[in-house]
């Protein structure tokens, strides 16, 4: 039986930082108020020529070395991304030339938030396949080009980023088990609703979300989604080691893992450095704590993720 195992991480962040304290000065907000409801103290913003296959490329560069293979060797290149560099090419297809590499499948993931998740199970499934032995996938994001910047109420949440994994064929389980879920009714929720037609942007090109109603869902379904991954490995919630939450607000972190019991120390929050990243949010966090020494061989790791769509979903990982 083949499965698949995370074999390196890696994640990029652009230099240019943006403190709370520099928001104060564009919107009418405080370091405080955004602390306070979100535990985010700065983002990361990528300079104008930056784009999200950049930053892809500088996490995946790390997650390959890591994983101490060439970049040649890939088999599959996914991208999970609702930034892209372009409506076409994919920023997949930008990425494996940046890598200096030719042939292989890449395609882009849609699913916001939890795009990274999405990929993941993707990948899991070439893999388990047989045909496919080594896989890159990447969480890259440029939310900084639709955030409104006179709409306080979203411009502080998101930030820049890439995170990265290689996945390796391998005899012994590393991903046991995935779970992943959409309901487009609530589409609405949270969204990016402008069109390139005719030449021309038409609708609304900036994110637009009703907070309240995210918030609520995300606690709800990350709840859910946990308890079902877990299910499927006949584990219960004190089994794992480390829980990687969607880092998009502190609250839904710690009201997360106050749900299942789990205690927060063994919960790996990021989201204060580099607020909400979206689809890179995941792997930046996994790609921290490993280089920390936090999370460390043979640990269980729950991946969950949460965003626009409505999306959400799951993975189990045995580093
Ligand atoms: O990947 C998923 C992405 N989305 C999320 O994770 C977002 C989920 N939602 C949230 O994290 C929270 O709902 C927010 C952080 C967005 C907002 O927190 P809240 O506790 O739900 O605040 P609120 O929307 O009820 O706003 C409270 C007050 C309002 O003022 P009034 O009406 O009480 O006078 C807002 O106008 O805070 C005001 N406010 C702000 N004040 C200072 C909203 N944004 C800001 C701000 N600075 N940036």
């Amino acid at each position: 039986m083949t499965y698949s195992r995370i074999i390196g991480t890696g994640g990029y962040l652009p230099a240019k930082v943006l403190t709370n304290r520099d928001l104060e000065k564009i919107v009418d907000t405080s370091d405080e108020w955004i602390f306070k409801r979100t535990g985010i103290r700065q983002r990361h913003i990528a300079e104008p020529d930056q784009t999200s296959s950049d930053l892809a490329l500088g996490a995946a560069q790390q997650a390959i070395s890591a994983a101490g293979i060439t970049a040649p060797e890939l088999d599959l290149i996914i991208v999970a991304t609702s930034t892209p560099d372009f409506i076409f090419p994919s920023t997949a297809c930008l990425l494996q030339a940046k890598l200096g590499v030719k042939r292989c499948p890449a395609f882009d993931v849609q699913a916001v938030c939890s795009g990274f998740v999405y990929g993941l199970d993707i990948a899991d499934k070439f893999i388990r396949s047989g045909r496919h032995r080594y896989a890159l996938v990447v969480g890259a994001e440029v939310f900084s080009r639709i955030l409104d910047w006179n709409d306080r109420a979203t411009c502080v949440l998101f930030g820049d980023g890439a995170g990265a994994v290689v996945l390796a064929a391998d005899s012994r389980p590393g991903l046991h088990a995935s779970v992943l879920h959409a309901d487009g009714s609530q589409a609405g929720i949270l969204s990016t609703p402008g069109q390139v037609c005719g030449g021309k942007v038409t609708g609304d090109p900036f994110l637009r979300m009703d907070g309240k109603a995210v918030f609520k869902s995300a606690v709800r379904v990350l709840e859910e989604v946990a308890r079902e991954t877990l299910a499927l490995c006949d584990m219960q919630p004190s089994d794992i080691d480390w829980l990687i939450p969607h880092q998009a607000n502190v609250r839904i972190l710690d009201a997360t893992a106050k749900k299942l019991g789990i205690d927060p120390a063994r919960v790996i929050v990021t989201v204060d450095r580099h607020a909400n990243t979206s689809a890179a949010s995941v792997p930046l966090a996994l790609d921290t704590a490993v280089r920390d020494g936090r999370i460390r061989p043979g640990h269980k790791v729950l991946l969950q993720a949460v965003g626009g769509g409505f999306t959400w979903g799951a993975t189990l990982v045995e580093m």
